[in-house]
């Protein structure tokens, strides 16, 4: 078989093997390294990997585009596996009052925060919502991100709901970065329900949750399981439900205030449960039996400037899938950047360079159930490959802010060449 596309001579770098489930404790951030590798590409998929030129240069002829990546890092492409991508309203006027020791809840519930995006969203056009998300799947392309979970919730009504979700399933058609697409319509109370939460709860229920599964609009409900967002039981109604509907679950869970998101996210199986800033190790445990991914973000903290960080010690200890991810959203992390979410993955949360490259791609991979397509460059997975102009692994965190990849393929196709989009 023939290749179509020839990324050759670059220091391959990946993880091998963990497809079926992702790294754990001790071999979180084990790789493979070809110091002088190829990737074989035919059509969308990856042909081969070998540190073999001749084996490599057989299987090319002369209709092979060829990238040549000498003194270049070849790695899988990132995976942003929790996002809040579609949105009107930035929240740049709520720094200075975070910076003078406004809390986030505070501000949440004194009907800025989310909710100040939320009546932005609503507004919105949908063609205006649309050019926005598609600037920054640019933004995130250009950045080495191939794949990325977005959620809705900044609607909190039926129709906005649905008008993100439609939103990003049109942006995932027009784009080539792919789009996993979770439906949040629990992440704050409506203002227009205050007195009347058990009424806003019976609406996701019984008429958003069944539209959202019934038109396939979205893969997976999160909800925002915290004190002036939305209890324990709430949560576990909402996510019950989406999951007897087929989605999947997700929960924000212990990001503020240690309510037991995280051992809910075990009971439910969730698969994923986000933040776990003040999870409980017992919870922690009881999430490792129930094989849920502990999604951190380490961007948000440092964002939210909190004193206390996820338990990645435990996490480690116990056997947690970790996976990383920007988190990116207009109240807490206006950060679109994977190589910048490892520098802090690195620098604010402990992790090495090689567990924070795994925790960006197959464990985040598996985070959004598409660990068998993306994640690492094995053959027979998705062609999703960046390139880097960086010597080592461990340049990327080191060099904090900078952008460093210059090429990116996506599903077999070239979309970024020399930092700039090449496709559409
Ligand atoms: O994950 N914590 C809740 N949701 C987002 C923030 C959303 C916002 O502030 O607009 C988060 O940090
Ligand atoms: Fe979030």
């Amino acid at each position: 078989m023939k290749a179509s596309l020839w990324v050759a001579n670059g220091q391959v770098v990946t993880t091998v093997g963990h497809s079926t489930s992702p790294q754990v404790g001790p071999a979180l951030g084990e790789v493979l390294r070809y110091t002088d590798g190829h990737v074989l590409v035919d059509g969308d998929k990856i042909l081969l990997v070998t540190d073999n030129y001749a084996q490599a240069k057989a299987m090319c002829d002369a209709q092979t585009e060829v990238v040549d990546a000498t003194d270049r890092l070849v790695l899988p492409g990132y995976v942003d596996c929790h996002t809040h991508l579609s949105f009107a309203g930035w929240r740049d006027h709520e720094l200075p009052l975070r910076l003078a020791g406004r809390s986030y809840l505070d501000i949440l519930a004194a009907g800025g925060g989310i909710i100040s995006t939320v009546q932005k969203t609503r507004a919105a056009t949908p063609s205006a919502l649309l050019a926005t998300v598609l600037a920054t799947l640019d933004t995130m392309l250009l950045h080495g991100t191939t794949t990325v979970e977005a959620k809705s919730g900044y609607g909190l009504n039926l129709e906005t709901e649905l008008k993100q979700l439609c939103v990003l399933r049109e942006a995932g058609t027009r784009h080539p970065v792919e789009v996993v697409r979770t439906f949040m319509g629990a992440h704050a109370l409506p203002p227009e329900y205050k007195n009347a939460r058990e009424e806003y709860i019976a609406i996701i229920l019984d008429q958003m949750l069944p539209q959202v599964a019934a038109e396939g609009l979205a893969e997976f409900c999160d909800c925002f399981c915290e004190n002036k967002a939305f209890t324990i039981d709430e949560c576990r109604s909402i996510l019950l439900r989406a999951k007897a509907l087929g989605l999947g679950a997700k929960v924000h869970a212990d990001e503020i205030t240690p309510l037991g998101g995280a051992l809910l996210a075990a009971e439910v199986k969730a698969v994923s449960a986000e933040h776990l800033i003040h999870a409980d190790r017992e919870h922690l445990r009881a999430m490792a039996e129930a094989q849920v991914v502990a999604i951190l973000l380490p961007a948000t903290s440092f964002i939210l400037q909190t004193a206390k960080r996820a338990d990645v010690k435990s996490m480690l200890e116990l056997g947690v899938a970790i996976a990383i991810a920007t988190d990116y959203n207009p109240g807490t992390s206006p950060l679109p950047n994977m190589q910048l979410l490892q520098s802090f993955a690195c620098f604010h949360y402990g992790l090495t360079p090689a567990q924070a490259f795994a925790a960006s791609t197959i464990n985040a991979a598996h985070a959004i159930g598409r660990a068998k397509d993306s994640g690492s460059l094995e053959v027979g997975k998705q062609a999703d490959v960046i390139i880097q102009k960086a010597p080592t692994l461990d340049f990327v965190p080191y060099h904090l802010g900078v952008n460093l990849v210059e090429s990116v393929i996506k599903r077999g196709k070239r979309v970024v060449n020399k930092g700039g989009c090449m496709y559409g």
